[in-house]
């Protein structure tokens, strides 16, 4: 486990944008916090990160559920804060995006209800004031812990 404290929106959006540059297909990403803690946001990153149209403006599919944004890899933005349950998780069918073509990034990602595969890459969002974000970023399984070593030094350098 690591932890980024994140001083300026323009910064979260760096992280993100620094996972999108090291993502590969099938990679899932969790992103957890309040609401206005920064999920999309770091989506946004992401998305600039696997080289999606800069002009693309990315928001929460609170009601779409999904956004699919083309990039190097396509991006599958999935938001479960309406999903309740884990019978209407397992309605929905993400299945196809979650192992799929491209990245997926899942806000609210606790209302998976455990029904999300075992291995994927947390980040934990905590608002601590106005502009300043703690941002815990937990990765499960090996191809995850190799991508935050690399993470740690892109941002070191
Ligand atoms: N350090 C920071 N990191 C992320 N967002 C920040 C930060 N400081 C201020 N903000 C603001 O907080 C809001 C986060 O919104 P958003 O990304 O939509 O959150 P969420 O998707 O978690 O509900 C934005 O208005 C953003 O400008
Ligand atoms: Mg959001």
């Amino acid at each position: 486990m690591s932890l980024y404290h994140s001083t300026s929106p323009e910064q979260t959006r760096a992280l993100g944008e620094a996972v999108g540059r090291l993502a590969d297909a099938g990679d899932l990403i969790a992103l957890t916090g309040e609401i206005g803690a920064g999920k999309t946001l770091f989506v946004g990153g992401l998305a600039r990160g696997l080289g999606v149209d800069p002009a693309t403006y990315v928001s929460s599919p609170t009601f779409t559920i999904m956004h699919r944004y083309g990039g190097r890899l396509p991006l599958y933005h999935i938001d479960l804060y309406r999903i309740e349950t884990p019978e209407a998780f397992a309605s929905l069918g993400l299945d196809e995006y979650l192992a799929g073509d491209g990245v997926a990034a899942i806000e609210w990602a606790e209302h998976g209800w455990g029904c999300l595969p075992k291995e994927m890459l947390t980040f934990r969002l905590r608002y601590t004031g106005s502009d300043t974000r703690t941002i815990e970023i937990v990765p499960e399984g090996d191809r995850y812990m190799r991508l935050v070593q690399a993470l740690t030094r892109d941002l070191l350098v």
